[in-house]
């Protein structure tokens, strides 16, 4: 079983997270396959709108806190995961996401640069970054504030405070609160409607909407240097130390 199903529903391609054995965690590979097809949408004219999906019960935990262990040792944030950010961002496409149960780091902030966001009543979004001695990323210290203005963007993202799926409404990051299990139908139908609006309109008007993603991606850029040098912190190591050998 692949760890990222991308899925062509008509004109909605879906991307669907689907390592469940580990609450769908972020692998090197697994944002090599999401890049790839975020990127492989903007050159294909039959894709319409890009529809990012995990699992029944939980979006995705993050990044693998074990790969974040060998970052460390490595230098770095991997390649891929800068490749997905890069994809994302620069993406011309709508972006439309269905989110179920936890949203956890990049499960989170993957979300800002999505243009429509629907949550089943149980979602619950974090970013833990600074509990376990990182720094936000994904271009989210940048965006964040943005939408949500900067003290909502200041709970979530310094303080880890989790949003669940209603104040994530009420904060603008999110479109609509479904039933739980209702997410990915009702997300599916919003793209297919987003899908068969006049394809250039949509694509121009978002172009006026967005501006320049320029400074997102210098952001995204100078979130990894403080993030690779905080990967390395004796405050990381233990954090992730403790998540690996915790008993249950
Ligand atoms: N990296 C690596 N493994 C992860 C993971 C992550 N980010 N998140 C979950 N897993 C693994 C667990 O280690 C566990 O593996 P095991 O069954 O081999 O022991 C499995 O996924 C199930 O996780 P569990 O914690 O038992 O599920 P839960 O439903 O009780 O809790 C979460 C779900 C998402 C709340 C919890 O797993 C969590 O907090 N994960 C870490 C999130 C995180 O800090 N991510 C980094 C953000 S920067």
């Amino acid at each position: 079983m692949t760890d990222i199903i991308i899925d062509d529903q008509g004109p909605v391609r879906v991307i669907r997270m689907n390592r469940l054995d580990k609450k769908n965690a972020l692998t090197l590979p697994m944002y090599s396959a999401m890049a790839e097809a975020v990127a492989g949408a903007a050159s294909d004219a039959r894709v319409r709108c890009i529809m990012m999906a995990g699992g029944p019960d939980v979006f995705c935990a993050g990044n693998d806190i074990g790969d974040f262990m060998k970052a460390a040792q490595g230098g770095g944030l991997g390649q891929p995961i800068l490749d997905f950010l890069y994809a994302l961002v620069r993406c011309e496409k709508p972006v439309v996401a269905a989110v179920n149960g936890n949203a956890v780091g990049v499960g989170t902030t993957m979300l800002l640069h999505c243009d429509y966001v629907v949550a089943g009543s149980t979602a619950r979004l974090s970013t833990p970054f600074v509990g376990l001695g990182l720094v936000p990323e994904a271009g989210s210290s940048l965006v964040a504030p943005r939408l949500m203005g900067h003290a909502r963007a200041f709970a979530l993202l310094v303080m880890g405070q989790p949003l669940g799926a209603p104040e994530a409404k009420d904060a603008g990051i999110v479109n609509a609160v479904v039933e739980p299990g209702e997410a990915d139908s009702a997300a599916l139908a919003a793209a297919g409607r987003i899908a068969a609006l006049p394809a250039e309109g949509v694509l121009m008007s978002r172009r006026l909407m967005r501006g320049s993603v320029d400074e997102i991606v210098r952001r995204i850029d100078e979130e990894a240097e403080a993030f690779k040098a905080r990967l390395k912190s004796p405050e990381a190591q233990a954090a992730f130390m403790a998540f690996l050998s915790r008993k249950k």
